[in-house]
């Protein structure tokens, strides 16, 4: 079963002369799809994570401000980035998330969270070494892990309500654990995990003393008041934990590439290195923007909330009348739903090839997320009202057809 949509659609590649690291990674499923999608016209796309906003009108026109008048705007920043920056991102973590850590040892600005995963794991990771992901988990950690060399060890979350599974984590332990990877709000099924689970993980990431990274990229998204809480916030486990965190969701600002790290400044010291061989630095007008996101009135981040609630629950809606040939786990944040379908219509990545082709509906197929994604697909609820209603009857008409 190819792990890669474009090769299931018949893409071959080259082998001869390509690294081994770089032959045995895929592009992501969700990268993918929408390059696939260019050739099917008027489809919708419930695929990639993408809010609908447009990034706020203030931060825009900083950028505007500072192209205008600022001789530098077109010049390198520091690696570690603008030192405005990094204070305005201290300051941001001690007044929304109680944190303490030093804006000039502890902060690097990134090209996206992706790039202070990608410099993250490269830092840690040896050839051989093992990473814990749940299964499901988001694919490019993935690919992330298989470029280091590392071996992806997945743990399943439990199907019913995709919380971690404590006993299989436990399990999945060895003296090989290097790290494991946490982002939650989880994408691609929008679980919040439980406080009492993770500060056990924790506690087992002490014993063993691997490191725990933080995909902190949907922080500022759960639903129904649910309270976020993460391990980045345990003093004890501060010298073996990595956050790295995200503009692109929070602040509309997906195209603008631009994230922040953070870490111990003796292990922000190598991650560096990796930084500066990959990026230099992150773009400078971006980092202009995110610090006019930073500094700029909040009221946004509130509106993006309550806006993809009212999505969740409209999608919700519609997977509710497709009971009970569809089922899934209403999502506590992110904006994505697994939805599983009978099996017998076929795997993940056949669905999703004949929903694109089909439906001309874009969704991600759920083997993308390791194995634990199989007999799903992933729909997002970034897009607007029309497109998800549009998209959502789509989808109950092509399953109408093909499971009755
Ligand atoms: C879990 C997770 N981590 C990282 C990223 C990438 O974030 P960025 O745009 O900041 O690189 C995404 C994007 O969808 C994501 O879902």
């Amino acid at each position: 079963m190819e792990r890669s949509a474009l090769e299931a659609a018949g893409k071959r590649y080259r082998t001869e002369g390509i690294s081994r690291r770089v032959r045995n990674i895929a592009v992501s499923a969700i990268k993918e799809m929408p390059l696939l999608a260019q050739k099917v016209p008027d489809c919708i796309s419930l695929g990639q994570g993408i809010p609908s906003f447009p990034t706020p009108a203030h931060i825009v026109e900083a950028v505007c401000r500072h192209l205008r008048d600022t001789a530098w705007s077109g010049k390198y920043t520091l690696g570690p980035g603008l030192p405005a920056l990094r204070r305005a991102f201290a300051d941001m973590l001690v007044r929304e998330r109680g944190l303490w850590v030093d804006p000039e040892t502890e902060i690097c600005i990134t090209v996206g969270a992706m790039e202070g995963l990608c410099a993250s794991i490269l830092t840690l990771v040896d050839s051989g070494d093992e990473v814990l992901l749940p299964s499901p988990n988001y694919a490019s950690h993935i690919e992330q892990v298989l470029l280091a060399e590392g071996r992806p060890v997945f743990f399943p979350l439990k199907p019913d309500t995709w919380q971690l599974d404590m006993k299989a984590l436990q399990k999945a332990i060895s003296p090989r654990t290097k790290a494991l990877i946490l982002c939650h709000p989880h994408n691609p099924t929008g679980a919040v995990f439980a406080k009492e689970d993770l500060q056990m993980v924790a506690q087992w990431a002490l014993e063993h003393g691997f490191f725990i990274l933080c995909d902190e990229t949907y922080d500022f998204l759960t639903y129904d008041g649910r309270p976020y809480w993460s391990v980045l916030s345990m003093p004890e486990l501060r010298r073996q934990v990595i956050g790295v965190f995200s503009f692109s969701k929070k602040y509309a600002m997906t195209g603008w590439r631009v994230g922040a790290l953070v870490a111990p400044a003796d292990i922000l010291d190598h991650v560096m290195k990796v930084h500066d061989a990959a990026a230099i630095c992150a773009p400078t007008p971006s980092q202009v923007a995110a610090l006019a996101a930073l500094e700029g009135p909040q009221e946004c981040v509130a509106h993006f909330r309550q806006t993809l609630q009212a999505r969740r629950d409209r999608v919700c809606a519609f997977l509710d009348r497709m009971a009970p040939r569809l089922s899934y786990v209403r999502p506590q944040g992110a904006y994505y739903v697994m939805v599983q379908f009978p099996p017998q219509i076929g795997d993940s990545m056949t669905v999703a090839l004949r929903l694109l082709h089909e439906a001309r509906v874009i969704t991600i197929p759920g083997s993308a997320f390791g194995p634990g994604g199989e007999g799903h697909v992933r729909l997002s609820f970034g897009g607007t009202e029309a497109e998800l209603d549009e998209a959502m009857e789509r989808l109950a008409q092509w399953f109408d057809q093909n499971t009755a």
